[in-house]
């Protein structure tokens, strides 16, 4: 049994039908022979983008020479009205001092700290969830919502601000289809521009609930009576270098891109692997039996004995890694596999196709959680497994996701049955890998012990 994967496209196709597409899901938007090529080139009389998909070449552009392929501002230029100056789109200095300033927040002894607000979401999560037939994507995109919110904030996501900022965010994530194209092709200048008037507005109404947040909490940290969370950790860190601290307006972009990159792909991660065990139910059973470690209570190290659910986490983040493509820009002219590549060509970095590759991984579209333990897992985790990217970019949440998938994943299987229904979900590109029409299942109360 093969786990959904999305349709390809014919080997040859018109450049009006790859943009047309393009712009409707750039996985299914791929011929078959990007998961077996180590590198592709997208030839197009406006512009040129190469796809690597060779472990070697993708370790020099994420770890090696990270500062001679820099984030593109094209895609940057999208995301700006949202996301202003945020780490996630910044190169350089600022991207540099920025990281200097969120990094501490999410070393290893402060995620152990933020491990009861995750707890709590997860018990939220745990409470709200009903039985019958429903969308999971809804439902993991409220409860990794809310482990933002608890971690970041110390506020649930029933909050007032709270609740707003997330249906806002659902807009926003409504009119984003043009990125996709905007991600991909060198396009002109004026792309940007296509951003609607509504998802401007959007943008604007999210930013003015979070500078709301923020400064609330600025006049906490002056009092004395902020929470020791997140949001309280980065505003009171200082550079090292310079000895400064976020100004509210920094703060505001960085909240943006933790919420948006903290909830959007843990959501999308969660609601795969629950996909994934009501395929798998042998596997959902034995991840249901390692969770009554749970019933001992909220402790951090509970996470030593979630192995399976790790395992089974990562197995779907090999599968549907929530960023499927990233992007970035050569700075000088370089030579890959004999083919010149001019400063300014954008290349593209698949862990959709890396984490599929027909010439790397045993049984690459199979869903197998022991390959973590086999010599191919082994070698194909350190080679071609960057769901959270890698080098100096990574995710910074990359820690703190790890912790937050297995555990909710494991309190949810340890209170509930996952069956797939006849609806089988299609992967399709959004800001996040998702399902075309949803992601149905069907869901009961564990009313035995087993
Ligand atoms: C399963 C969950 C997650 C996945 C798969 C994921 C994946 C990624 C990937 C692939 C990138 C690099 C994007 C690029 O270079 O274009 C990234 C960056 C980032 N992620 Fe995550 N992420 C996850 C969860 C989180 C969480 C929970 C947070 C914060 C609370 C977070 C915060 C960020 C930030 C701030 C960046 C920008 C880092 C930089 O450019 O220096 N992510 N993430």
């Amino acid at each position: 049994m093969i786990p959904p994967k999305p349709p390809v496209r014919p080997e040859k196709v018109s450049l009006l039908t790859y943009l047309r597409l393009f712009r409707q899901d750039i996985l299914s938007a791929q011929p078959a022979k990007l998961y077996r090529a180590w590198m592709a080139e997208f030839r197009t009389p406006f512009f040129r983008s190469y796809m690597i998909n060779q472990p070697s070449l993708v370790k020099t552009v994420l770890n090696a020479r990270p500062r001679d392929f820099p984030k593109s501002d094209r895609i940057g230029a999208g995301l700006r009205p949202l996301l202003g100056n945020s780490v996630f789109l910044t190169n350089g200095a600022t991207w540099e001092r920025q990281r200097r300033i969120i990094d501490p927040a999410f070393e290893g002894g402060r995620l152990r700290d933020t491990f009861p607000a995750m707890w709590a979401a997860g018990q939220a999560a745990t409470a709200r969830m009903g039985g019958g037939v429903q969308e999971l994507e809804e439902l993991t995109s409220f409860a990794a919502a809310d482990v933002i919110f608890r971690t970041l904030f110390s506020i649930p996501i029933e909050d007032r601000i709270a609740q707003a900022v997330f249906s806002e965010f659902r807009d926003y994530q409504r009119t984003q289809p043009i990125l996709n194209l905007a991600a991909f092709v060198k396009g002109p200048k004026w792309m940007p521009r296509l951003f609607s008037k509504r998802t401007k507005e959007t943008a604007h109404s999210i930013r003015v609930l979070i500078t709301e947040l923020t400064e609330a909490r600025m006049a906490q940290i002056k009092d004395g009576t902020a929470p020791d969370d997140l949001a309280t950790k980065i505003m009171t860190t200082a550079d090292p270098e310079t000895g400064e601290t976020f100004t509210t307006e920094e703060m505001v972009d960085q909240v943006a891109i933790f919420f948006l990159a903290g909830h959007e792909t843990s959501a999308s991660a969660l609601a795969w692997t629950l996909y994934l065990l009501a395929m798998f139910p042998d596997w959902q059973e034995k991840l249901a039996a390692e969770a009554k470690a749970l019933d001992a209570g909220c402790d951090f190290k509970v996470m030593s004995k979630l192995r399976l659910s790790r395992d089974v986490f990562r197995e779907a983040l090999r599968l549907y890694p929530p960023v499927p493509m990233m992007v970035r820009e050569s700075k000088c002219p370089e030579n890959f596999r004999d083919r010149a590549i001019k400063p300014g060509a954008q290349v593209v970095i698949s862990p959709w196709h890396l984490h599929r590759h027909t010439r790397l991984w045993d049984n690459p579209d199979g869903f197998d959680p022991t390959r973590w333990a086999t010599e191919n897992g082994k070698q194909c985790m350190r080679d071609a497994f960057i769901p959270f990217s890698s080098g100096p970019r990574v995710c910074t949440g990359a820690g703190f996701a790890m912790v937050e998938g297995p555990l909710l994943l494991s309190m949810l299987v340890r209170n509930f049955r996952f069956e797939t229904t006849e609806r089988t979900p299609v992967p399709v590109a959004h800001l996040t890998v998702r399902s075309k029409d949803g992601i149905w299942l069907k869901i009961s109360k564990r009313t035995d012990d087993a």
